[in-house]
């Protein structure tokens, strides 16, 4: 099949890579001049484990182009897949600009029967306005699907080729057919795709994304009754994780949920529930909650230096929001960063991938060095995300380089124990805190 993908970000670069990966013909079309170039050169722009090797094969066999120009772009195919941003606006909601911008343009651009799918994350009837936006300039058949996308950063690929569903939204048979098509080598083993109205299909994705950050936040304020109770979260977890009504995943406590997903997403339902009249009173509590304990290390380590963090050389040790990707975007990192900024404290940082994107965000506000070379002289470590090389690092060579052997633990990466008896200070989520 031939196909385009309007925007080539996270989604748009993994969905186009992985279409043409099944063999079909792909143009990726993207605003950002810079980026195309950058593709159309075999230079990768996200980091996403394995993308790289498939976008080059594909790239080199030619089922894989880029262009910033939709009109080209989009010439030949039948299926045009929307990978756009949805950002916040001001109140809250998805900002739809970019979708019905690109949905006018193909108004005026298309000639034939096309399908129009939107795989971006949008609230409940957006197909029924970008159908709208392209039936005002087209008059002929044409048919929106909504598609939307669960993929992971980090998992991006295995993601998408092996989903665990794919959601379909969409009334028409015709478009019905071609998307089995589409997914059809994703689907051998078994069809996960399940079909369903646009309307379902857009909400499935918003009700997803807000459950599981439903579950964080709960895990965050059970460890937060934990370090009060003098329980541990990690027994408590193990325990509620083995019932397989609540299941093992994303019970995991730590320092708030971020990325540019998972925030944006509950932000726009309850704005979405507003505006028919409904107070998602769930999710305004989960983003509280969350935006809380994004910052909560700051009063911890305020208090262990008895309110003074002037002048204090603060190392941290994982910027990007989750492990396995470079996005920074909502990363509690960088709130943390910005706070000790403000009281006064000097900051040297290490990730393995996205110092690059922070460096963009804050500049030279901090010094950015290796994973050892940003604890030496340092008075605490902060640890902002489970990267694995931070699970079992040379602690022997951090007790000689670190000025005080202090390790503020936001990810639950150490045992307690186990540091108590390397001798450090040692606080993290939900646990008891432990100095040699
Ligand atoms: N990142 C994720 O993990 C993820 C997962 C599932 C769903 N989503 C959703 O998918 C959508 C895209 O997310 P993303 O993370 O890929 O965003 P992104 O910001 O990484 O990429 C968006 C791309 O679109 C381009 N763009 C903007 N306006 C354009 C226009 N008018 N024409 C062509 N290109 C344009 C931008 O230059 C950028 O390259 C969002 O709605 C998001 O919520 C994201």
């Amino acid at each position: 099949m031939r196909i385009a993908v309007v925007g080539t970000g996270y989604v748009g670069l993994v969905t186009g890579t992985c279409f043409a990966e099944s063999g079909n013909t792909v143009t990726c079309i993207d605003i950002d001049a810079e980026k195309v170039k950058k593709l159309s050169k075999g230079e990768i722009t996200i980091y996403e484990p394995g993308l790289e090797k498939i976008f080059l094969r594909n790239l080199r066999e030619e089922r894989l182009k880029f262009t910033s120009e939709l009109d080209s772009g989009i010439k030949d195919s039948l299926l045009i897949i929307l990978a756009l941003p949805t950002p916040p606006g001001e109140d809250g909601s998805a900002d739809l600009s970019a979708i019905l911008k690109v949905a006018d343009n193909l108004g005026k651009i298309i000639n034939e029967y096309r399908v129009i799918i939107d795989k971006s994350t949008v609230p409940v009837g957006t197909a029924e306005k970008v159908r709208a936006t392209i039936a005002a300039n087209f008059k002929s058949e044409f048919d929106v699907v909504s598609n939307p996308e669960f993929l992971r950063e980090g998992f991006a690929v295995e993601d998408f080729m092996k989903p665990d569903r794919v959601i379909v939204g969409t009334s028409s048979q015709r478009a019905r057919k071609i998307i089995s098509e589409l997914y059809a080598p994703f689907m051998r083993q078994d069809n996960r795709i399940i079909f369903m109205d646009e309307r379902s299909a857009e909400l499935t994705k918003y009700a997803a994304n807000s459950f599981l950050a439903t579950k964080i936040s709960f895990m965050n304020e059970i460890a937060i009754l934990c370090e009060k109770f003098g329980a541990d979260v990690d027994l408590i977890r193990r325990g509620l994780g083995s019932d397989e009504r609540i299941g093992k995943r994303f019970l995991f406590p730590g320092i708030g949920f971020g990325g540019s997903c998972f925030p944006k997403d509950v932000k726009a339902l309850v704005k979405s529930a507003k505006e028919v009249n409904y107070e998602f009173k769930i999710l305004q509590a989960v983003m509280e909650v969350n935006e809380k304990q994004k910052l909560s290390l700051v009063p911890r380590m305020k208090k262990y230096f008895k309110n003074d963090l002037k002048g204090k050389r603060i190392a941290v040790w994982g910027l990007a929001f989750k492990p396995n990707t470079d996005d920074i975007r909502e990363a509690s990192s960088i709130f943390i960063i910005r706070e000790l900024i403000n009281e006064g404290s000097e900051i040297a940082a290490f990730d393995p991938e996205a110092m690059s994107n922070t460096k963009k965000e804050l500049g030279n506000k901090i010094e950015f060095a290796g994973q050892y070379d940003v604890i030496k002289d340092c008075d605490a470590l902060v640890i902002a995300t489970e990267w694995n090389e931070f699970r079992t690092p040379d602690f022997d060579k951090m007790s000689s380089l670190m000025k005080k052997k202090v390790i503020f633990d936001g990810r639950n990466v150490y045992e307690p124990q186990k540091m108590s008896e390397l001798g450090f200070y040692y606080e993290s989520i939900g646990r008891k805190t432990v100095s040699s």
